[in-house]
């Protein structure tokens, strides 16, 4: 059976003493979660961070990483780098990479090898814009960008991966997309994983819901069929909202 998760992006928040103090509550809370549990913080919080939560249930991970190996790319992170800290996800596709930061599917397939290579498991994100599902065409667009970065990968490879459907509208905006909106959007992945790599796979990939996912919502959106679970960004950063998320899953 696929593993069911709640995963925090702590985005660009909190100083190094702001996440420790966070994690801290979290690792005191977060006892025995019913789903895989993960927060995902700025690199310089990485070390310290995943030195205090080994052996707790909470899992860490970077929100990126380079999309080279090593060497002269002053001011990157390697994903070598964030596994040495003790880091095991990585987030990676994120709409405000791909929106801020102009990361093309080829880069991100790049970083998803690497990420791989290096021992990470991605979390994926893909969706639409608010001008692409008001065109009818939001189907077209997470099946580009899943073919355009993770469905060369071999299967082996790609039961590494955690998918986060994302609807760019829907983050940091409030508007969440409906319980409807979101099983069908997660079922249509499911069909796309299912025609790449089989049935057994695609049963047994985490598909998360990302978009203001908080402690209100959660639970009626985790009730769906394929929806496994969530991508928390505003919630995540106040630990009683993220344990009732958590709680809902
Ligand atoms: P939000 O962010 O929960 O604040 O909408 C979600 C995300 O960007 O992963």
């Amino acid at each position: 059976m696929r593993k069911k998760m709640v995963a925090g992006n702590w985005k660009m928040n909190k100083t190094l003493q702001e996440g420790v103090a966070l994690a801290a509550e979290l690792k005191q809370t977060v006892v025995n979660p019913a789903c895989e549990v993960v927060i995902g913080t700025p690199f310089i919080h990485l070390a310290t961070v995943a030195e205090m939560l080994k052996g707790t249930p909470v899992h860490v991970a970077a929100e990126n990483c380079a999309d080279k190996e090593s060497g002269a790319f002053t001011g990157e992170v390697s994903a070598a780098m964030v596994r040495s800290t003790g880091a095991e996800y990585c987030i990676l596709g994120h709409s405000e990479r791909r929106q801020y930061y102009n990361e093309t599917p080829e880069i991100l397939k790049e970083k998803v090898r690497l990420a791989l290579a290096n021992g990470l498991k991605p979390i994926f994100c893909i969706g639409e814009v608010k001008e692409e599902r008001e065109a009818g065409i939001q189907n077209e667009v997470v099946r580009q960008q899943l073919e355009g970065s993770v469905f060369d990968l071999t299967a082996e490879e790609f039961a590494q991966l955690t998918l986060a459907y994302e609807p760019v509208w829907a983050i940091g905006t409030g508007l969440t997309a409906t319980p409807a909106q979101a099983q069908e959007m997660h079922a249509y992945i499911r069909s796309l994983v299912r025609a790449r790599y089989g049935e057994r796979t695609a049963d047994d990939t985490t598909i998360l819901y990302g978009g203001s996912c908080n402690e209100k919502n959660a639970a009626e959106l985790f009730a769906n069929p394929d929806v496994d679970g969530g991508l928390i960004g505003g919630a995540s950063l106040v630990a009683e909202k993220f344990m009732a998320i958590i709680n809902a899953r």
